[in-house]
């Protein structure tokens, strides 16, 4: 597996993939990989002849000094899950802080329309414009065909497509089902950090999900908004950040029910001070 540290030596490899006329893959990743990341690299060897992965926490996408040094940096046991996907397919960039923002470690500020002002924009203070910089970056260094992100963060991937587009960036963007746990928990990196009585509740976050799914079958956003805050209150471990059910287009919070549009529910929990988010189609 070829592991790249600097963008110089990775721009070079991505010229004679493009001069062999080889499409590239890729998938942008913060580490501490899982079989969610592996599903989105298993796609994207299904459609290119490489795929990319990168591997940056990347610094300015954290509203919460805490929370970025605490994330899980685990480079050897990203690579040897890499590993036993692909040798010779998947290509790793694993940049440094400098490599990436020189000595300027700070965002640009983008607008995407609205929707940066929904859901986690309200309650991460310039975590987008965090995420617009790092991924608009790569996609520079990288210069993919296509790219996959997962739809556990589904505000985000709405949020690269429109980036994609504003700044006509020749990429496709593809989004990829949740992988979840055998129990229901939607895989994320933080799931490491949970101590295990709350790994334990944690799958009450998706169990909730789907009952909410099945009472919007027939009761309005805002009876089925008052049912889940409801769950969570009486719940002994998990505390409720958000639950909203928006319109998937403009992620704005439905205020009545049409047939026409589709909706989400997006939800936001703490397990102790891990932060959960999770989501779901609603029709
Ligand atoms: O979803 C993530 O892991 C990150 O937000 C991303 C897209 C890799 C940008 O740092």
């Amino acid at each position: 597996m070829t592991i790249f540290k600097n963008k110089t030596d990775l721009i070079a490899f991505v010229d004679t993939i493009k001069s062999d006329k080889k499409t590239l893959g890729f998938v942008p990743t913060m580490g501490a990989l899982h079989q969610g990341h592996a599903s989105l690299i298993i796609e994207g060897l299904k459609h290119n002849d490489f795929v990319a992965v990168s591997i940056f926490v990347n610094p300015t996408q954290f509203d919460n000094n805490e929370d970025l040094v605490k994330y899980p940096r685990t480079l050897d046991s990203d690579v040897e899950l890499l590993s036993n996907i692909s040798e010779e397919r998947i290509i790793v960039y694993a940049p440094t802080v400098e490599d990436i923002y020189g000595n300027d470690v700070i965002s640009t500020s983008f607008s995407y329309d609205g929707l940066e002002h929904e859901m986690e924009g309200r309650f991460r203070d310039g975590h987008f414009d965090g995420v617009g910089t790092i991924v608009k970056r790569l996609f520079e260094i990288v210069r993919p065909d296509n790219s996959y992100f997962g739809e556990k963060d589904f505000q985000q991937l709405m949020i690269i497509k429109k980036l994609v587009e504003k700044y006509n960036i020749p990429v496709k963007v593809n989004g990829c089902k949740i992988f979840r746990a055998k129990d229901g928990l939607a895989m994320s990196s933080r799931n490491t950090r949970l101590k295990p009585e709350y790994r334990a509740a944690a799958p009450f976050i998706y169990k909730t999900l789907n009952t909410a799914k099945e009472k919007f079958g027939t009761k309005s956003a805002n009876a089925v908004t008052k049912w889940v805050t409801k769950q969570f209150a009486e719940h002994d471990l998990l505390e409720l950040e958000y639950f909203i059910i928006a319109d998937v287009k403009t992620l704005k919070t439905v205020k009545r029910k049409s047939n026409k549009k589709s909706y989400r529910a997006f939800i936001a929990v703490y397990a102790d001070d891990i932060r959960l988010i999770d989501n779901i189609a609603l029709n």
